[in-house]
């Protein structure tokens, strides 16, 4: 085993895995990488440069190559640079998310993304997150997790964690359905879809706090890593 671990965190949408994998970087003194805002990134890009949507499908891997985006280290994560603009808020928009699974199914945004993740993991001590970190970026990480919920469990998640109280049951029903419909997309897209890795330890969150699943995932770490 390699004294620097990359710990993958796959799972779909609103199963914890950015916060958890946050904190299992914290106490691991990793650096923690969300895939996804890379994602986001070239969305945003995109908007910004007012390139009509029915486009994208057709861009080349070259096209991007006008947007300079980057990761710069920082302290235990990476910021997400456009050019010289730190992105933040920028990436959670609604219509940044309405609009990412649809282009990161696009093999060309796939594979232009593909070299700033696996520098990012170039030196090991790397948690990374996201839909495809232990079937394709980093196939031969160390230690791979699946982290899984019940779809009404994600949907009341994610719903209090952008506005702050729980939801009513329709508001459940409604962002279920949002849910849903991105995790059938990025699990049934041809290129690097959502899936179990092999190898992967599967976590169920639906009934475990978030301390516990922390645990868990320490303790695999931990199993794995002092053989
Ligand atoms: O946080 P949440 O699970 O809602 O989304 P995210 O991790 O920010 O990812 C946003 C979208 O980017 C996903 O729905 C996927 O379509 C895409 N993505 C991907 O295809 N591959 C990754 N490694 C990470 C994200």
């Amino acid at each position: 085993m390699r004294q620097a671990p990359v710990i993958t965190l796959d799972g779909p949408a609103g199963s914890g895995k950015s916060t958890t994998a946050r904190e299992v970087a914290r106490r691991l003194g990793f650096r923690h990488l969300d895939s996804g805002a890379l994602y986001r990134a070239l969305t945003v890009a995109l908007l910004s440069a007012g390139i009509p949507e029915e486009e994208w499908p057709g861009l080349p891997k070259e096209a991007f190559d006008r947007f300079r985006i980057w990761l710069r280290p920082d302290g235990p994560r990476f910021q997400v640079l456009l050019g010289d603009q730190v992105l933040e808020a920028e990436l959670r928009t609604p219509e940044v998310t309405a609009r990412v699974s649809p282009l990161s199914a696009l093999p060309a945004v796939r594979e232009w993304l593909l070299q700033a993740q696996r520098q990012a993991g170039a030196e090991g001590s790397l948690v990374a997150d996201g839909r495809d970190m232990g079937t394709v970026v980093f196939p031969d990480a160390e230690v791979k997790i699946f982290l899984t919920a019940e779809l009404e469990e994600r949907a009341a998640r994610r719903f209090l964690e952008r506005e702050g109280r729980p939801p009513e049951d329709q508001e459940t029903a409604a962002e279920a359905g949002k849910i849903q419909e991105r995790d059938e997309r990025d699990s049934k897209r041809a290129f690097a879809p959502l899936k179990k890795p092999e190898g992967s330890l599967e976590v169920d969150t639906s009934h475990l706090s978030f301390e516990g699943q922390v645990e868990v995932i320490i303790n695999h770490v931990k199993v794995l890593t002092e053989k």
